[in-house]
């Protein structure tokens, strides 16, 4: 598995094929493509030619998957307005499943395809820590932060794909798909109560992933974290400071704020 550019974890099961894309739906928009996993998908609207990124599943797809998309409506709509986070532009019931329309961002690149590096890790810091502060101050953790989750478009960073998210301090609701490599070990053994320390951690592996160009654990978070950060050798590109500073927050991410990720981070570029 290419740990950079294969997040999806998908059952073997789920084809992305036409009968995934009910024939109601298809009158309405135009399919062009799929992105990603399944459910999303790169639609045109018949009569008006407006581009969306339309998401669902079936009423007949497994619960956890009308879950999350259910979740993720709920959060669009509570982080309405906030700048580089998609707008909602529409909620349809069809085959009795939800849909969501969502606004197309044009030409949406990964982070990762945007530079490496530690200037790289730097400035998503800069342009990350606003939106993601403005996501927590409504209560809102976004629990699946990967790259390819947050991409470039019309010049700015976007944050995507609210399936996951849930709200701060409830306890974890359920067994969900994550992404193993940059989920918190909390919110992988989903014992206690959703935290955005969570975030923070995911966001660590992440920059870790950008400066380096490598996974620090081979590409999934240890069962036994402490033996893991033992192993942990000192990247050639990082100064001891900056890598005693990770080991920190990688075995403790409750102990890192975003404003100390932001003041570390500023010293990057
Ligand atoms: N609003 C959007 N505009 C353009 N591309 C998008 C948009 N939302 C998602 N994508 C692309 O589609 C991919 C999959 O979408 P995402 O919402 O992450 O769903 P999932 O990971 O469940 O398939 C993203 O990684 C991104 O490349
Ligand atoms: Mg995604």
């Amino acid at each position: 598995m290419n740990l950079l550019t294969n997040h999806g974890l998908l059952p073997s099961c789920f084809q992305a094929d036409e009968d995934s894309y009910p024939a109601a739906l298809e009158k309405h928009f135009y399919l062009q493509k799929y992105c990603g996993s399944q459910f999303s998908r790169y639609v045109v609207d018949r009569k008006t030619g407006q581009p969306f990124l339309l998401k669902g599943v079936f009423s007949s797809d497994q619960q956890q998957y009308q879950t999350y998309i259910l979740n993720e409506a709920r959060a669009l709509l509570e982080l309405k307005g906030i700048q580089g986070i998609p707008r909602l532009e529409g909620l349809i019931r069809s085959e009795g499943g939800l849909w969501l329309l969502v606004q197309w961002l044009p030409e949406a690149q990964s982070v990762l395809q945007c530079g490496r590096g530690r200037r790289a890790a730097g400035k998503l810091v800069q342009q990350l820590a606003p939106l993601l502060a403005a996501c927590h101050g409504r209560g809102i953790c976004h629990c699946d932060l990967h790259p390819d989750n947050l991409v470039y478009s019309n010049g700015q960073l976007w944050l995507l794909d609210f399936g996951a998210a849930l709200r701060a301090d409830i306890p974890y609701p359920y067994r969900r798909q994550l992404s193993y490599g940059f989920a918190s070990p909390d919110l992988l053994r989903g014992q206690g109560k959703v935290s955005f320390a969570d975030d923070h951690f995911s966001l660590l592996i992440l920059l870790w992933v950008l400066w380096t160009g490598r996974h620090p654990f081979g590409g999934r978070i240890p069962a036994n974290m402490s033996a893991a950060l033992a192993e942990l050798k000192c990247p050639d590109n990082m100064s001891r400071s900056d890598f005693r500073w990770f080991i920190a927050h990688f075995r403790s991410p409750q102990n890192v704020s975003l404003g100390n990720i932001y003041m570390q981070a500023r010293r990057w570029y």
